[in-house]
């Protein structure tokens, strides 16, 4: 039998967190072993947001550095950026003929980006369509990603679906999402009500996989907490501790019952400590070897030929789809 295909992406829009890692990038390296996996770095998505074009430029290339060192290997797995393989934007349009606008405009993340205004990109309405088309445009069998990206991934079926009852079941392959169990939705450490992400404003609401061993104490020393000094695993009533047992637990691969057992009776402050520990001893290899591939000349020829892997496959399913349509000669 052939192995599953999977395909993710990340968006270069700053450092890569650890919402990013524990959710989405950890399960990556996992699957590498099992699957045909193929990752990608969305550029296309970046600009829904306008973007400065050398800093972009150079996310592209932290990106694609990050996914080495955190243990991406391009002999196993295809890595490549979204914009050089121009069947995205092409699939991404016969999706949008596909696609109804109220669907689009229950979408969460769009409701969060554009808050309410006339004057939002349109690109913002139709990032999910362009998502679905990085997922379709390889016959997609696993998508590994945080919990956040669930409402996209379901909307993607509903297109793949809607797509194949018009033109043929075996016209595009519904793919499904693969959440972690632990890890899937870490929280902002300054408000674990709200999800750790690359934009908020406050520095210490995340930590970044390049961070510096000072910015990671300080960050998880002020992470917000309750006030009944219990060490105890309840995500409703105490989002805050909870959150730090989540990261705790899926960096040091420990069951979270044996977290709460060794800090029974402790204090906030021994698990922050501690877990300071943790962050800072997984983090610093990924560092080193971020700092080794970064600017090796070796990095654009990977994603050069991953490029080209990735068009290779793309190419067919996109005229097959093209070809039921009716487009072309
Ligand atoms: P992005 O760049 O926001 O995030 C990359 C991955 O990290 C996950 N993630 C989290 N997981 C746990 N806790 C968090 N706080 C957290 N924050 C982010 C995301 O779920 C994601 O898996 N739309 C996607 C990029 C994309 C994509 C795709 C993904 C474009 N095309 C096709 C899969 C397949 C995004 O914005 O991810």
């Amino acid at each position: 039998m052939s192995k599953p295909r999977v395909f993710s992406g990340v968006q270069p829009t700053g450092n890569i967190h650890l919402g990013n890692y524990l959710g989405a990038l950890k399960q990556f390296v996992e699957l590498q072993n099992t699957a045909d996996c193929i990752y990608c770095i969305v550029d296309m998505h970046a600009i829904t947001v306008p973007q400065d074009p050398e800093e972009l430029k150079s996310h592209i290339l932290d990106v694609a550095a990050l996914y080495m060192a955190v243990g991406l290997d391009p002999e196993k797995s295809i890595l490549f950026v979204q914009s050089e393989v121009s069947g995205h934007a092409e699939l991404s349009w016969i999706l949008t003929c596909n696609s109804y606008t109220g669907e689009l405009s229950r979408m969460t993340q769009f409701k969060a980006k554009n808050k309410g205004q006339e004057s939002a990109p349109a690109g913002l309405f139709t990032y999910p369509i362009l998502m679905a088309a990085d997922i379709l445009l390889y016959d997609t069998n696993i998508v590994p990603v945080g919990n956040d990206q669930k409402q996209h991934i379901e909307l993607c079926r509903d297109i793949a679906l809607r797509i194949n009852h018009k033109y043929g079941e075996d016209t595009l392959v519904v793919p499904e999402g693969q959440y972690m169990k632990e890890g899937a939705r870490i929280m902002a450490l300054d408000d674990p009500t709200n999800k750790m992400s690359k934009s908020a404003e406050n520095e210490m609401s995340r930590i970044s996989l390049l961070d510096e061993p000072a910015k990671i104490k300080k960050a998880i020393m002020r992470a917000t907490t309750d006030s009944d000094a219990v060490i105890k695993y309840d995500p409703e009533n105490k989002p805050g501790i909870s959150n730090l047992l989540t990261i705790y637990g899926a960096l040091s691969d420990t069951p979270i019952e044996e977290i709460e057992k060794k800090f029974d009776g402790a204090g906030y402050g021994d698990l922050k400590k501690e877990l300071v520990t943790v962050v800072t001893e997984s983090l610093e290899p990924i560092r080193e070897r971020f700092n080794s591939i970064r600017y090796s000349s070796e990095l654009t020829d990977i994603l050069k030929d991953g490029a080209a892997k990735a068009n290779a496959i793309a190419e067919p399913i996109l005229e097959r789809v093209q070809s039921r349509f009716g487009l072309g000669l």
